[in-house]
């Protein structure tokens, strides 16, 4: 059971983090030679297929975490994995909400789709920055 949850949960954090990196390296930066009417088009039918995969990506990750959380770190001391682990929850947090607010369509979160690239960038930081803490906390 520990392999396969832990199986999930680094699929799921590479087809999240690595979906990321993609749209920010590849698919923006390639959207310029497209018109704009199809530009637009393009990148609404991404954001809604993104939507179903943030989802996916999101549940997968808390279920998998809490569940090895429980398994392996329930026991620790606040100053053993317990500080970098809160640290890493709080900014998978952040990540999550980001890609939610990009993909769910409500009125009040068009100013963070707006600035679409930066929000995208911020997110894939700090997914990266948590896959780094997830190594630290690794090795011990
Ligand atoms: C952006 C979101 C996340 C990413 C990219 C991520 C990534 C990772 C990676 C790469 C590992 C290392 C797995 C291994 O060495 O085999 C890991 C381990 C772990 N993750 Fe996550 N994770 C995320 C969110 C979460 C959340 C939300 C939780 C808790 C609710 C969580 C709890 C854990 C735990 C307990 C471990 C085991 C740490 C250890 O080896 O002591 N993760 N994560």
């Amino acid at each position: 059971m520990g392999t396969f949850v832990q199986w999930v949960h680094v699929t799921a954090a590479v087809v999240g983090v690595g979906g990321m990196g993609f749209l920010l390296v590849v698919l923006m930066p390639a959207l310029g030679v497209l018109p704009v009417q199809e530009r637009d088009a393009l990148v609404q039918r991404v954001v809604r297929r993104f939507r179903w995969v943030s989802w996916a990506v999101i549940s997968l990750l808390l279920a998998s975490g809490v569940y090895s959380a429980r398994q392996y770190s329930w026991e620790a001391t606040w100053d053993g994995s317990w500080l970098f682990l809160t640290i890493k929850i709080v900014l998978a947090f952040a990540v999550f909400g980001i890609s939610l607010a990009l993909t769910v369509p409500l009125g009040f979160l068009e100013r963070v789709r707006k600035r679409r690239k930066f929000w995208v960038g911020i997110a894939f930081g700090l997914g990266v920055a948590v896959i780094y803490i997830s190594a630290y906390l690794r090795r011990g």
